[in-house]
C-alpha cells in the first residue's frame, strides 16, 4: 500500500522571532540564582509571560508567587522582566530578603526617565495597556498623581492635564509601533512643548518582530503567533497579521492548533513573541510536518546581537 502524498504547505518563518535579550537575561537570572543559592528560589510574577518557560523553571526549583508577602523569610526572590513598583524592592529590603531584579534594562531605562520627568515637574502621559505588569511597575516609580495612562487614540484626544506647558510622555516597551506613532503625533499636536523620547520607548525586539511579520503577512493565507494571551508583544504580532487582512491566531503550543484553520491555506506565516522559546517554534513545525509536505523558508528582516549583562551578585 502506498500512502497518499501529504498536501503541500509553504511556511514563511519570520526572523527575528522569539526570545529577546531581556527575556534571555531574566531566565538566566533565575537559573543562576538556583545554581548559586540552591532551590527553592522564589519568583514574583511569571518571570516572562510563557507557561512553558515557567514550567521549565518550576522543574528546576523555582516557585512562582504573585506578591512578595507569599515569599518566606530567608529565601532568594527574583522580580520579573516586566519591572516592579519601587515599593516592592523596598519591602524586600526591609525584610532583609536576598532579592534579584530581572527587570529588562530597557524597562528600567523608562523607569529612570519617569523619575527624571517628575523631578522636572513634568506631568507624564504614559502610553500603555491598563493592568499590564510593566505599566504597574512604571507607575510605581513616581508619586501618584504625576502620571496618567493614555491607552487609546480617543484618550490621546481627550486627556486633560493641569499645565499643558509641562507635559512629558513615555511608553510601554511592547506596544504596536503603528498605533503608538499615531497616539504620539496626537499628543505632540495637542501639547506642542511635550517632552519625551525621540520616537517612543518601544524596544528593539518589539519593533523588529513587528517589522518581520509585516514582511511576510501579505504573502500568507494564515498567520500563527506562538505566544501567551497575556503577552503584550505577542498579541500585537497577532493583531498585525489580522490588520494585514490575514486570519491570525495566537497559540501557546502545537497542541493549541485547530486544523480547521488550515482549510484552503497554501502559505502559512509563523512567528513567536519575545517570551516564547524557539523549541516551541520547532514543535509547531514538527507537528505541521505530520500533516503536510512542508517547504520552509525563513525571511530575515533584521539581525539582532543585543545581550544584557547579569546582575553583579550573580557573576562576582
Ligand atoms: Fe526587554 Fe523588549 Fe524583551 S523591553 S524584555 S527587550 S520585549
Amino acid at each position: 500500500v502506498t500512502a497518499l502524498p501529504l498536501p503541500p504547505l509553504k511556511v514563511l518563518v519570520a526572523a527575528p522571532r522569539g526570545f529577546c535579550a531581556g527575556v534571555d537575561r531574566a531566565i538566566m537570572i533565575v537559573e543562576r540564582a538556583i545554581e548559586r543559592f540552591g532551590a527553592p528560589v522564589y519568583v514574583r510574577h511569571e518571570i516572562v509571560h510563557n507557561r512553558f518557560v515557567v514550567d521549565t523553571l518550576k522543574a528546576k526549583g523555582a516557585i512562582f508567587v504573585e506578591e512578595l508577602d507569599e515569599v518566606p523569610d530567608g529565601v532568594p526572590v527574583v522580580f520579573s522582566a516586566h519591572g516592579v513598583p519601587k515599593v516592592v524592592p523596598a519591602a524586600a529590603e526591609a525584610r532583609g530578603l536576598n532579592w534579584l531584579d530581572a527587570t529588562c534594562p530597557l524597562v528600567s531605562k523608562v523607569h529612570r526617565q519617569a523619575e527624571r520627568l517628575v523631578a522636572q515637574n513634568q506631568h507624564i502621559l504614559f502610553i500603555g495597556h491598563a493592568g499590564h505588569p510593566e505599566v504597574i511597575g512604571t507607575f510605581g516609580q513616581v508619586p501618584p498623581g504625576t502620571i496618567t495612562l493614555v491607552e487609546t487614540m480617543e484618550e490621546a484626544r481627550t486627556v486633560r492635564v493641569s499645565d499643558a506647558a509641562n507635559v512629558g510622555f513615555l511608553t510601554q516597551t511592547t506596544l504596536s509601533v503603528d498605533d503608538t506613532a499615531e497616539i504620539v503625533a496626537e499628543l505632540r499636536r495637542r501639547f506642542p512643548s511635550i517632552v519625551g523620547p525621540k520616537g517612543e520607548d518601544i524596544c528593539y525586539a518589539t519593533s523588529n518582530r513587528q517589522a518581520a511579520v509585516k514582511a511576510i503577512a501579505h504573502a500568507c493565507d494564515l498567520m500563527l503567533v506562538i505566544g501567551a494571551p497575556n503577552s503584550s508583544n505577542s498579541q500585537r504580532l497577532r493583531e498585525l497579521g489580522e490588520r494585514e487582512g490575514r486570519a491570525a491566531y495566537l497559540v501557546q503550543r502545537a497542541a493549541d492548533i485547530d486544523w480547521a484553520w488550515f482549510e484552503g491555506v497554501r502559505t502559512l506565516g509563523l512567528t513567536a513573541g519575545a517570551s516564547a522559546p524557539e523549541v516551541l517554534v520547532q514543535e509547531v513545525l514538527a507537528r505541521l510536518a505530520v500533516r503536510f509536505t512542508l517547504s520552509v523558508e525563513e525571511i530575515t528582516t533584521a539581525v539582532e546581537d543585543v545581550v544584557f549583562k547579569l546582575p553583579r551578585s550573580l557573576t562576582a
